[in-house]
């Protein structure tokens, strides 16, 4: 058994998203956002579920601040609700929506965490999106208005900030229609993420319009980096190779890089989804950041030959996450993710790992009340003894968050899939610690951890 040590400046902190967990869907002047349209839809939610009232959080958010401080959490990475500020999307401002935010940075504030705001985490406003939403270019103007403002109201309270989560989640939306908005189309997918990517910019651009003092700005990309199942086959290193280019790569490269690898390209082209790339769009897009949030949760591996795999692809179906496989315990994806950072796009800023956490499926307190979550621990202990490797190699990794304090409204799975380090009984709406949450307020006290290598 070894102790394995996090840093003292280390930041320890959990994330979690506004369409998720706030509900409040239709309270105070809100407007829809395309998930809650979307989940509307028969079949498209695993269990038929919306996202009206989820953890409630939007009620019940001094609890839920209260529990995490109960956890030690150092930092709360959440993210604004667009139609809750803009219900139109644009124009007129929802007062009462921006005074829950003020009321919810103001309670995390009172235990001293590190609020960390993601601008866009995947909920347009619905009234965008009947204006062709992330298919529309004026898009990127409606999101720098948006971003203008919160930087405005909450610049000096918000140290950090995120323009986007994980914008492959618009691609998923319009290319492969099993995310909200639902369209089908590789060319609307190719020209949402192209707007996405120009928003991403803009916010940046905005963000340093404002002289925002001390605060920082960065971008949350996930990285499940694509490997050939088996050792020295071609035609599996091909499929993992496009499928790196046409995932990752497609954000990575416009951010750090400048405009699309050429492999994208070709594919783009071949395909029919080139979209409208207009002169100046690569600088815009590529912006100096401050520090960059990597969303790490599995490798995966592509195998030519579909019969050899597909058992491990039926389980990959439920999982919250488009290439969730959940099958495979790879810890050392982050590990690898971070090198490729730093070799592919010589990043020098520092960077945070700013969601990791698996699902469990049905979990339900035992007799005894409890939930013994022991897989979720392993999980976790794997990728903290890979982050630790990283930063005593000497890379930048300045803090991590689980994904997430609260069992929520896991998208497509709706409440099928639970994330949390407290469960959610989303009938009495009652939050029960689970032993992962008891583990990380012990490990963020002792800023250590027991780990057998190996596990
Ligand atoms: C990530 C998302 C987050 C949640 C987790 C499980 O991809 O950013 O909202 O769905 O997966």
């Amino acid at each position: 058994m070894k102790k394995i040590k996090l840093p003292e400046d280390f930041l320890f902190g959990v994330a979690t998203s506004a369409a998720q967990i706030e509900g409040g869907a239709y309270s105070d002047g809100r407007g829809t956002s395309i998930w809650d349209e979307f989940a509307k839809r028969p079949g498209m939610i695993g269990d038929g579920s919306t996202p009206e009232k989820s953890c409630d959080f939007y009620h019940r958010y001094p609890e839920d601040i209260a529990l995490a401080n109960r956890l030690n959490i150092q930092s709360f990475r959440f993210s604004f609700s667009w139609s809750r500020i803009f219900p139109e999307g644009y124009g007129q401002i929802n007062e009462k929506g921006m005074d829950f935010y003020k009321r919810m940075i103001d309670e995390l504030y009172r235990y001293d965490m590190v609020p960390n705001a993601t601008l866009y985490h995947w909920d347009l406003p619905q009234a965008l999106e009947e204006k062709g939403g992330w298919l529309n270019r004026d898009v990127v103007e409606w999101y720098g208005e948006y971003a203008s403002l919160l930087f405005r109201e909450f610049g000096d309270r918000i140290p950090m900030w995120a323009t986007i989560n994980e914008p492959i989640a618009t691609y998923v939306g319009y290319a492969q229609g099993i995310f909200a908005p639902g369209h089908c189309s590789e060319a609307k997918g190719r020209q949402a993420n192209h707007h996405v990517l120009l928003a991403h910019g803009e916010g940046v651009r905005r963000f340093r319009q404002e002289r925002m003092g001390d605060s920082r700005i960065g971008i949350v990309v996930d990285i499940w980096k694509h490997h050939p199942y088996r050792e020295n086959c071609e035609a599996d290193r091909l499929i993992a190779e496009l499928e790196n280019e046409k995932t990752y790569r497609s954000y990575l490269n416009p951010i750090f890089v400048g405009g699309y690898t050429d492999a994208l390209m070709n594919y783009m082209s071949e395909t029919g989804s080139m979209p409208d790339i207009r002169e100046g769009d690569s600088a815009r897009i590529r912006q100096p950041l401050d520090f960059f949030g990597l969303n790490c949760y599995n490798r995966v591996l592509d195998c030519a030959d579909k019969s050899l795999i597909e058992e491990e692809r039926k389980q990959k179906r439920m999982g919250g996450n488009f290439q969730d496989n959940g099958a495979e315990f790879y810890p050392k994806a982050v590990y690898d993710a971070i090198h490729l950072l730093e070799k592919d796009y010589n990043i020098k800023i520092p960077i945070y790992v700013t969601e990791n956490g698996t699902p469990s499926y049905n979990e339900q307190p035992g007799e005894d009340g409890c939930i013994h979550d022991k897989n979720r621990i392993e999980y976790i202990k794997g990728f903290l003894y890979w982050i630790q490797k990283a930063v005593k190699e000497g890379h930048d990794i300045r803090g991590y968050y689980v994904w997430s304090l609260l069992d929520n409204w896991e998208w497509n799975s709706g409440f099928y899939s639970r994330y949390g380090l407290a469960h959610v009984d989303f009938q009495t709406g009652e939050r029960v610690i689970k032993d992962s949450g008891k583990w990380y307020a012990r490990t963020i006290k002792e800023r250590a951890f027991d780990y057998e290598p190996g596990e």
